[in-house]
């Protein structure tokens, strides 16, 4: 286990109140979070989970946090994810683990949300990262054409798309939704709002990886301690 994504993700537990809603993000670094969030709940902690992902869900059920169904809950207090990449405003890029789009609707249903990284994913400019982008199987080479003149006009450096495989060679990969992913390479994002709403305005696009406004603290996991930026 990587000691700076758990130190992130052991000082993010310092947030979690009895009684709270829980949004469960998906990734390894979550995944450190939800096993030391099982061992709080094993010693008195009360809180229930909504999971961004089937592996979140099977990550915490091992862990013994109990879940509930997003449409259950009135609210989500506290969203707990791992991100991509992070700029000085907060923007992420999600989407490694091909689990953007429900993340993003946990994150903007949450009343706060967390991210936890190393600091090797903080950088000045989003777009280094492949930034990934959910798409309906259906005309997607039409859709992968929108999103490369969506990318170009709103100052993307580059826009090659690529549909991302599975690790086994079976074919593409498809999302817990039943979606394919293609991964951009921007290079560099400079209007990172622009290109999310120049994306989004896509019929094929069902989400993008773009987060804007939706983190409130990054914690940065360091070789020996955490950084708590809010
Ligand atoms: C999954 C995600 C992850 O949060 C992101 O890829 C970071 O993962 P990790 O914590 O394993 O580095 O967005 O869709």
């Amino acid at each position: 286990m990587s000691v700076v994504k758990e130190n992130a993700a052991l000082a993010a537990l310092d947030f979690v109140e009895d009684g709270m809603v829980l949004g469960l993000g998906s990734g390894s670094t979550a995944e450190i979070f939800i096993d030391a969030l099982g061992e709080r709940i094993a010693g008195g902690l009360k809180v229930s989970g909504v999971p961004t992902s089937k592996r979140t869900a099977e990550c915490a059920i091992e862990a013994g946090v109990p879940l509930v169904e997003p449409d259950k809950v009135d609210r989500i207090n506290l969203t707990v994810d791992g991100a991509d990449e992070v700029d000085p405003a907060f923007n992420l890029i999600k989407g490694g683990g091909a689990c953007l789009l429900r993340e993003k609707i946990i994150a903007q249903a949450s009343d706060r949300m967390i991210v936890i990284v190393d600091s090797l994913k903080m950088v000045e400019m989003l777009g280094r990262f492949p930034l990934p982008i959910e798409v309906e199987p259906f005309g997607m080479a039409l859709t992968a054409e929108q999103v490369f003149d969506a990318l170009k006009s709103t100052g993307c450096e580059e826009a090659q798309t690529v549909l991302r495989q599975m690790k086994d060679g079976s074919g593409p990969l498809v999302t817990d939704g039943g979606n394919y992913i293609l991964d951009s390479r921007c290079r560099k994002i400079p209007n990172p709002a622009d290109t999310a709403l120049a994306l989004s305005q896509i019929p094929g696009v069902m989400e993008h990886g773009l987060f804007i406004d939706l983190a409130d603290v990054v914690i940065v996991g360091e070789a020996d301690h955490a950084r708590v930026i809010e």
